[in-house]
């Protein structure tokens, strides 16, 4: 939940939305909805929830009604990270999206719905079904921080702006409460890339959407902190060998169980790729999870006292500077690497902790307004995957001490 202080500030920023004049910049006063997920009952196969607090009804009314009557844009929790959602059907809702967020154009989003019935009802052609290829992981997780492609069709309601004129869309069903909540109320697919402002670290409290996008959208709604804290896992059963193009919160050693058949050979995408490269997944070639301060990424360096010494003496990092260390499995405390570090915080030692804590430390130790952010990298096993490839794509510079 939102702190005291950003209590004040959506207070004195008072009820309603208003238009500033000539500063499209700076075009709404941001309002936050709150809504409390555990008062909102919504079981894998329902199609629409019950929910039993009146606040939460109406934080996801007035949400739904803007999402239904304007092309606005709304900052909502998912399970993974806060979204920005607008309506994927509708190009100016789309274009709303990519100025509040400053992404590039040709970065396609991910369509939200909140079941399958939705998802054959508003986008998918009469009779068509889904490849077959998904049927285990979709009866495993979805609701969850699956997303799948599917083929756009000839005559697909969807905006071109969300594909980015690719033949294929990405969808999930996302498991949190209110996120599904808000798609079936308004009953339109969302496209809701993370609520983040480009190249920023993704937003996993509602305050950390406020930080980077107030003034650019109406509504906020605060639902908490996101339970898994990487986005999710984008997987491409379209191709032969079927690939996954980004790894997220569905580890890729349980695509491959619960997939079975050919998820047993699936590809990992690369990293990255170069501006110019065609690429199959766009998001790949952009800076991303960037805080201001400078990130360095330690892998393999044992307790982390003799790489972090050497880097400070080689770089010749002066006393003035202010390091942040985020440790997690073996690296020892701050006082026993290095005077030079001031702020030392705690990853956690099990990936799903890692995972949740990842995006939140690097932006909070970042607004502690430290220069340079020492972080330990852990093996790519299971959550490892996800937390590393944010970690590379954030990192200024990597230390490998093997
Ligand atoms: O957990 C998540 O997935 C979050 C929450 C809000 O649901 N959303 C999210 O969206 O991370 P975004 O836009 O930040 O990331 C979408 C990713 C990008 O890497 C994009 O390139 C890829 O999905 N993508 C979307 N459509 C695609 C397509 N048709 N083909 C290949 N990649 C696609
Ligand atoms: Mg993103």
């Amino acid at each position: 939940m939102l702190s005291k202080s950003h209590c004040w500030l959506y207070n004195k920023t008072i009820i309603r939305r208003k238009v500033c004049s000539r500063n499209s910049e700076m075009a709404f006063t941001t309002k936050i909805l709150r809504a409390n997920k555990d008062s909102i009952i919504f079981n894998k196969n329902d199609i629409l929830p019950k929910i039993t607090d009146p606040e939460t009804e109406k934080s996801l009314r007035i949400a739904a009604d803007e999402l239904t009557t304007s092309t606005n844009v709304i900052g909502f929790p998912t399970e993974t990270v806060y979204g920005l959602g607008g309506s994927a059907l509708n190009d100016e809702s789309v274009k709303s999206i990519y100025k509040a967020k400053n992404r590039p154009a040709d970065n396609p989003l991910i369509v939200h719905v909140s079941s399958i019935d939705q998802l054959k009802r508003k986008i998918l052609p009469k009779d068509y079904k889904i490849p077959e290829i998904y049927d285990n992981l979709i009866e495993r997780f979805w609701p969850g921080p699956l997303t799948i492609l599917l083929p756009i069709h000839e005559g697909s309601p969807i905006s071109k702006i969300v594909t980015a004129n690719q033949s294929t869309f990405a969808v999930r069903i996302p498991q949190h409460p209110i996120a599904r909540a808000l798609i079936a109320l308004s009953d339109l697919p969302l496209a809701a890339p993370s609520a983040n402002a480009s190249t920023r670290p993704s937003p996993t409290l509602a305050s950390h959407v406020y930080h980077d996008l107030q003034g650019k959208i109406p509504y906020i709604i605060d639902g908490g902190a996101c339970d898994v804290g990487v986005e999710s896992t984008v997987i491409d059963g379209l191709v032969d060998p079927p690939m996954l193009l980004r790894p997220g919160g569905v580890s890729v050693e349980d695509v491959r169980k619960t997939g079975g058949g050919l998820w047993e050979n699936v590809v990992l995408a690369k990293k990255t790729a170069g501006k110019s490269e065609a690429v199959k997944t766009p998001g790949m070639k952009y800076k991303h999870y960037s805080p201001t301060a400078k990130v360095v990424l330690f892998i393999n360096c044992g307790d982390g006292i003799a790489a972090i010494n050497k880097y400070i003496s080689e770089n010749n990092i002066p006393e003035s500077k202010t390091i942040a260390l985020l440790k997690s499995r073996f690296f020892t405390d701050a006082s026993a690497i290095s005077r030079q570090i001031n702020i030392e915080e705690d990853l956690g030692a099990i990936g799903l902790e890692i995972s949740r804590n990842l995006f939140k430390l690097l932006r909070q130790v970042d607004e502690q307004g430290v220069d340079i952010i020492f972080v330990e990298g852990i093996d790519e096993t299971d959550e490892g995957l996800a937390v590393m490839n944010r970690l590379s794509k954030a990192a200024f510079e990597t230390i490998n001490g093997k």
